[in-house]
This record gives C-alpha cells, sequence and structure tokens, in this order.
C-alpha cells in the first residue's frame, strides 16, 4: 500500500467514526489517533484500516472499545502535589474571598471524578485555613465536572474511589473529607458541590460561563494545534476578569489566548485573566 492510499484509508476510517460517534477526530492529534487504532487492530488481529472498518460495521460494540483508547482516563487526586499547593494558596484563597465562598469552577475532561473532588478539597481547605467551615457547608460554590467519556463520567457520578486514587494526596487531607474504608466516597459536603455533565470540548462551546476557575489538565495534549487555539481562546472568553486557568504541567497556552491570559505560575502553569 502507498503512503497515500494509507492515508485515504485512514480519513475515511476516522471520518467514519466521528459520523458513527459525534466524536471530532480530526481534532486530535494525527499521532495521538494512529497509535490508539493500532492497539484496537492489534486486538482484533486485523492488519489494515479498511479490515478494522468492515469490523466496525459487523460488530458496532468495537466503537464503544475504540473510544476507550482514545480518551486516556487517567488521573488521580492531588495529581502533581505542588502544583495544588500552588493554586490553592494565593489564588484559590484570593478567589474565595472575592467571591464570599461562592467559586464557580470547571474541571473539563475530568475523567473519573479525582480532579473535580481534588478543588472541592482544595475550597474546602481554604475555607478551613480561614475559620470558615460553615461559610463553606452552605456556600454556593459549584464545580462542573465534564467529560466526553460516559463511562468516566458515571464513575464521577458514583464517587465511589479506590485507594489508588489517592496515592499523590496527602494523607490528612484524604482522611478529613473521604470516607475510610474502600470504595472511599467523599463527604456529602464536598459532593453537593460537584455537577456531572457530558461535554465535548472539540464540540461545544463552555457548559455554564463565567467560571472563576477552569483546570483543564492533561487533555489539550490530545488535540491538533488548531483545535488547542481554539479551546484556549474559548476558556480565556469564559473566564471572569480576575480568573483562573490551570493546565497540565506539560501543557502550554499559545495563540491569540496567550495576549489575553496572563502567566503567573510558570512551574505550576497558572495562567490569569487580568482583572
Ligand atoms: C488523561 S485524562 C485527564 C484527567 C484529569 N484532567 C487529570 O489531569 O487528571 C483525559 C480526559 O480527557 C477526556 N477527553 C478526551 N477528549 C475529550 C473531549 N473531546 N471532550 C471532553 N473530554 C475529553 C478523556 O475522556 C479523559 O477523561
Amino acid at each position: 500500500m502507498t503512503a497515500e492510499q494509507d492515508e485515504r484509508a485512514f480519513r475515511a476510517l476516522t471520518q467514519k467514526v466521528s459520523a458513527a460517534r459525534g466524536l471530532r477526530c480530526e481534532a486530535y492529534k494525527e499521532k495521538c489517533l494512529r497509535r490508539r487504532l493500532a492497539v484496537r487492530m492489534r486486538a482484533r488481529g486485523v492488519h489494515t484500516f479498511e479490515a478494522y472498518s468492515r469490523l466496525l460495521d459487523e460488530d458496532t460494540s468495537e466503537y464503544d472499545r475504540l473510544l476507550d483508547a482514545l480518551t486516556i482516563n487517567v488521573t488521580k487526586f492531588w495529581r502533581n502535589a505542588a502544583t495544588w499547593q500552588a493554586l490553592t494558596d494565593p489564588y484559590l484563597r484570593e478567589l474565595w474571598r472575592a467571591r464570599r465562598g461562592g467559586v464557580r469552577a470547571w474541571s473539563a475532561g475530568c475523567a473519573s471524578g479525582e480532579e473535580p473532588y481534588t478543588v472541592a478539597v482544595a475550597l474546602a481547605e481554604v475555607a478551613r485555613a480561614l475559620g470558615e467551615e460553615a461559610v463553606f457547608a452552605t456556600a454556593e460554590a459549584r464545580i462542573d465536572a465534564t467529560d466526553v467519556d460516559r463511562e468516566s463520567l458515571e464513575r464521577t457520578a458514583a464517587a465511589q474511589f479506590p485507594d489508588s486514587a489517592f496515592a499523590e494526596m496527602p494523607a490528612d487531607l484524604a482522611r478529613r473529607y473521604f470516607t475510610a474504608v474502600a470504595p472511599r466516597r467523599p463527604l456529602p459536603v464536598l459532593q453537593r458541590l460537584v455537577r456531572v455533565r457530558r461535554h465535548d470540548l472539540t464540540r461545544e462551546p463552555p457548559p455554564e460561563p463565567p467560571y472563576d476557575l477552569i483546570v483543564c489538565r492533561n487533555v489539550v495534549i490530545y488535540f491538533d494545534r488548531p483545535m488547542q487555539e481554539r479551546l484556549f481562546s474559548a476558556f480565556a472568553d469564559a473566564l471572569v476578569p480576575g480568573g483562573i486557568l490551570l493546565l497540565g504541567k506539560v501543557e502550554t497556552l499559545f495563540g491569540p489566548a496567550r495576549e489575553r491570559l496572563t502567566l503567573e505560575d510558570p512551574r505550576e502553569r497558572i495562567y490569569r485573566r487580568p482583572a
């Protein structure tokens, strides 16, 4: 097969997957797509894109397995501990004060829920440090937890976590905010803040702007450059003046949004929309 034929077969296949499952495959990096397709093709013992395309027709459950492979769902509570420390004080503390507790946050690409619950814990810790636990219990804070992957959303909504999810979280925080025995559950005071919904970052505008805090970590890394640029601009639009954007450790803001958001902490990838 020539490189041209391979490219044509690859395009035809990704278009078919996009049309069948409403996921914009074109927005993902081609290398990433090819690697994930190769994983599924190996698993099913087929060697060409055409053969895999036929297999999808014969066994539509393979679409689910392919989408699972495409949406990599690795996550942890308090992932990159130093980042959450830096975010909590001073940034979350300032937002908490400015909003009198009513902080509106969005965890975009939340996987199985560890990230939105990390935001909830960080907010609870800010309140505790200020002696405002009672305010926290009734605060109108909200954390929108969104993902494109249905299974991830079900797990976020179920909010039952294995011990392994806590590997990076300081033990005292895990003890303070979660039940003791696995599967461990966040306390109701945290659960009431998290709202779970399906949302595709490649196709939909931000769910309920404006936000004081947008956390989008280890997601845009899978998207191609034009998609990343569009998303960064959408995040800048969706933030209130003074609002914070947190990206993943290896993700960097670029494009027009770079002019609109200031880099507050280069190491931890914390950006702010000027007030
Ligand atoms: C590696 S996980 C990151 C989880 C979490 N943000 C963290 O850093 O621990 C990537 C997540 O992005 C989600 N994702 C991939 N494509 C997406 C899209 N188009 N829209 C929304 N979420 C998407 C995946 O389903 C997956 O849950």
